[in-house]
C-alpha cells in the first residue's frame, strides 16, 4: 500500500522524509543494506550475505509492498540519502488478521536522531487504521539495548524468549525476545 509523504524534523535539525520506495531509491537501498548488516550484530544479515541482493529484486520488493493492500514498506531520507527503512505486514488469515509485524534499520550514521521514534509513530496509526488489529509484533536480539528502548517507549512489551536464535561467526549464541503491543479498541 501507498502512503503520502511524511516530512519530519531530526533531533539535530535537519529535515527527513518517510516515503514509499521506487526505482529511483534502488542503489541507495542496496547501499544501506550492505553497510546496515556490516554496522550491528542485531540484525539477520552479514554484508556478504547482501551480494545475493539485485536491483531487480529490489524493485520486486518494493512492489510487492507498494501494490499490497495492506503491507507497507516507509524508507526515511535524509539529505537525499537511505537511511534506513521500516515495514508493517498484516497477516491475512482468519485466525490471525489480528495480528501485525514490523521490522526497522537504519545505518548507524542515523541512529539516536528520532528516526526510529517517528517511523514507529507512523506504523502504530496504520495499525490503529485497520479495524481488525489488535496487536503488532516484533523481536529484538539479546544486548540491543536501543531497540529495547524504543520499542518499550512506543508501548511493546517482552512476552516471550527464544533462546540462541542467533549464532554469531565467533560463536556467540544470543536470544531474540518477541514483543507485542495491543491496540486497544
Ligand atoms: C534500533 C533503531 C531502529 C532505533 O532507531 P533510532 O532512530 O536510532 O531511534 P530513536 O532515535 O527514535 O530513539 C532511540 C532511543 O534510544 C535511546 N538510546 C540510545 N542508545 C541507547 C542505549 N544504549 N540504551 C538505551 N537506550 C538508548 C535514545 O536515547 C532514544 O530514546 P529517547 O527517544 O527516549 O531519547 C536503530 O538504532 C537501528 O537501526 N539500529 C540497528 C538495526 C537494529 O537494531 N534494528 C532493530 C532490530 S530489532
Amino acid at each position: 500500500m501507498r502512503i503520502q509523504e511524511i516530512e519530519f524534523r531530526l533531533k539535530d535539525g535537519r529535515s527527513a522524509v518517510l516515503r514509499c520506495a521506487g526505482p529511483e531509491d534502488v542503489e541507495g537501498t542496496l547501499h544501506y543494506l550492505r553497510v546496515s548488516a556490516g554496522e550491528t550484530e542485531f540484525i539477520l544479515r552479514y554484508p556478504e550475505e547482501c551480494d545475493k541482493y539485485t536491483p531487480e529484486g529490489e524493485l520486486a520488493f518494493f512492489e510487492r509492498f507498494n501494490d499490497s493492500p495492506t503491507d507497507v514498506m516507509l524508507l526515511c531520507l535524509v539529505d537525499g540519502v537511505v537511511a534506513g527503512n521500516c515495514h508493517i505486514a498484516f497477516n491475512s488469515t482468519i485466525k490471525t488478521r489480528h495480528r501485525a509485524s514490523v521490522a526497522i534499520a537504519l545505518m548507524s550514521e542515523y541512529w539516536n536522531l528520532g528516526i526510529g521514534t517517528k517511523m514507529f509513530e507512523v506504523m502504530i496509526r496504520l495499525a490503529e487504521e485497520r479495524p481488525d488489529v489488535t496487536q503488532m509484533e516484533l523481536e529484538f536480539v539479546e544486548g540491543n539495548h536501543r531497540a529495547r528502548h524504543l520499542y518499550e517507549k512506543m508501548g511493546f512489551r517482552i512476552t516471550g524468549v527464544k533462546p540462541n536464535a542467533f549464532r554469531l561467526k565467533d560463536g556467540t549464541m544470543l536470544n531474540e525476545y518477541s514483543m507485542i503491543r495491543e491496540i486497544k479498541r
